[in-house]
């Protein structure tokens, strides 16, 4: 269905994120027909450039991220004819004006102002825009992580974009929460009557959450080195995986409702501390080795530094002290140049009370429920059956396999083709509100507090392993392993 006529600016338009990201996402949204033909999309960035030059970039960009199959010049052409180009300095006045000349003849539109740039320019631009008479009522903000290092940092973000954009007009994007699978969980938990019953530490032994990448840091080791992995993924996207999972009901899918539950749970995550920090996390930064076929450098290569004390992989147990969760702990791991890509949310089930069976029907092992988020999307459910034949009862572990791509055949749309439709929308549900932001800092600060008292580096690990050793050790210590996909 179409989405009504908007204006869509995106600040830092020929930056990575546009070009790889936004644009194809477009793209894809005007050939399936959901762009209004009077939509209009400006790439705005510092460089003096012209719109066909502008246009010919964005092509480029949707030849190298769309597949051919996927597209027509027709196709591709009409979406060009909805692209324009002005020049313009974020932190300086220059070009506000002509931004503003280039959007006056529609005061009354949708417009969504996308930051695709650092996050200490959000602030600068809000003010511009304010300035400029561009952040009309109808006007909405988008920004990408990270917001902030630190819980101080990000409240500072914050009220530098609030000067210009009410609460209800910020869109903060966690692209995790566009994925297919992620909002499935929701469809999962909620549309089901089988689980919610089950969904607590009556019934669920512990939870574990992977998110695992084969690449190394690539040409982003400049801002990767001043983050880690604790803040790039665990303060956003695993942390958001974890609310998904562990939060009460909502009442409804409405914004609100469903970020108050989020919160809930973020406010009752139990503080990593210096005194307990050793135990529940382990740091990893990984070494040259091999990864898909072919040799790869270590991290401190791809930085070209002698040294560094920033992780890239991290894993931690964490723990949610409210009724629901008291005694199961969330395992969470990330990391780059793992083994595979993979991502995964594993709910463990308490073992059997008592078996029935003899010695000879083999170990009964609990059951868990397998969400795979990338690749090949699937919900899997580990069952214990009868070994079929007459040779009395021996028992083995099978999945009901639910793949996406059997059942529906169909490419899964990307993450920011669903997020940006939202935004025109005026829907928050799947953007988080400050003080979701702000409650998963101060989880996160604690963590970065003690591990900079301590003077231990991060573990090292070969790339193409499952990190640091460390890390099986930390699971193993509540008895407890990592799932392994057993078929
Ligand atoms: C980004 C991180 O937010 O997410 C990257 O900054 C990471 O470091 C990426 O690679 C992973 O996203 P996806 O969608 O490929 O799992």
């Amino acid at each position: 269905i179409a989405v009504d006529p908007f204006d869509l600016v995106v600040v830092g338009a020929t930056g990575d994120l546009a070009r790889r990201k936004l644009l194809p996402a477009l793209f894809y949204r005007c050939a399936a027909g959901q762009m209004p033909a009077e939509a209009r999309i400006f790439g705005v960035a510092r460089r003096a450039m012209t719109a066909d030059a502008f246009r010919a970039m964005a092509h480029e960009a949707i030849a190298a991220h769309v597949p051919p199959s996927d597209r027509d010049e027709a196709g591709v052409d009409t979406f060009l004819g909805r692209v324009g180009y002005v020049a313009v300095k974020a932190d300086a006045d220059d070009g506000w004006a002509d931004l503003a000349r280039a959007l006056a003849d529609q005061p009354g539109r949708i417009r969504v102002f996308y930051l695709a740039t650092g996050p200490d320019l959000f602030g600068p631009i809000c003010d511009q825009l304010a300035r400029h008479g561009l952040a009309t009522p109808g006007s909405r903000v988008v920004v990408e992580k990270p917001i902030g290092k630190s819980l101080d940092s990000a409240r500072a973000v914050n009220d530098a974009i609030g000067r210009t954009f009410p609460e209800d007009r910020v869109y903060r994007i966690d692209h995790y929460l566009g994925k297919e699978t992620v909002q499935n969980l929701m469809a999962l938990r909620f549309a089901n009557a089988l689980f919610e019953p089950v969904w607590n530490a009556a019934h669920i032994d512990h939870v574990q959450i992977t998110v695992a990448e084969t690449l190394g840091v690539e040409g982003r080791a400049g801002y990767y080195d001043t983050a880690g992995a604790l803040r790039d993924m665990v303060q956003n996207h695993m942390l958001q995986l974890l609310c998904l999972t562990a939060m009460e009901p909502p009442t409804s899918l409405a914004a609100d409702a469903v970020r108050d539950e989020k919160l809930k749970v973020l406010k009752a995550l139990v503080p990593i501390t210096e005194e307990n920090a050793a135990d529940r996390t382990v740091r990893g930064q990984y070494r040259a080795g091999a990864s898909a076929g072919g040799p790869v450098p270590g991290y401190l290569e791809e930085l070209g530094k002698p040294a560094s004390n920033t992780e890239t992989f991290v894993a931690l147990r964490a723990d949610i002290a409210n009724w629901r969760w008291a005694g199961v702990p969330f395992f969470l791991r990330t990391g780059k140049r793992l083994p595979a890509r993979v991502s995964e949310i594993v709910v463990a089930f308490r073992p059997i009370p008592h078996s029935v069976f003899d010695d000879t029907a083999g170990p009964i092992s609990a059951n868990k429920l397998v969400i795979r988020l990338q690749p090949d999307e699937s919900v899997k459910l580990w069952l214990m059956i009868k070994d079929p034949g007459p040779g009395g009862m021996r028992l083995q572990q099978q999945a009901l396999n639910m793949s996406f791509a059997e059942a529906f055949g169909v490419r899964n749309p990307d993450a920011y083709e669903r997020l940006l439709m939202d935004v025109v929308r005026g829907n928050q549900t799947l953007f988080m509100r400050r003080d979701e932001v702000e409650a998963a800092w101060t989880w996160i600060d604690p963590t970065l507090q003690a591990w900079s008292a301590s003077s231990e580096p991060p573990k090292p690990y070969t790339a193409g392993t499952w990190g640091p050793s460390a890390s099986i050790a930390l699971i193993e210590r509540a008895g407890r392993t990592w799932h392994e996909d057993e078929g």
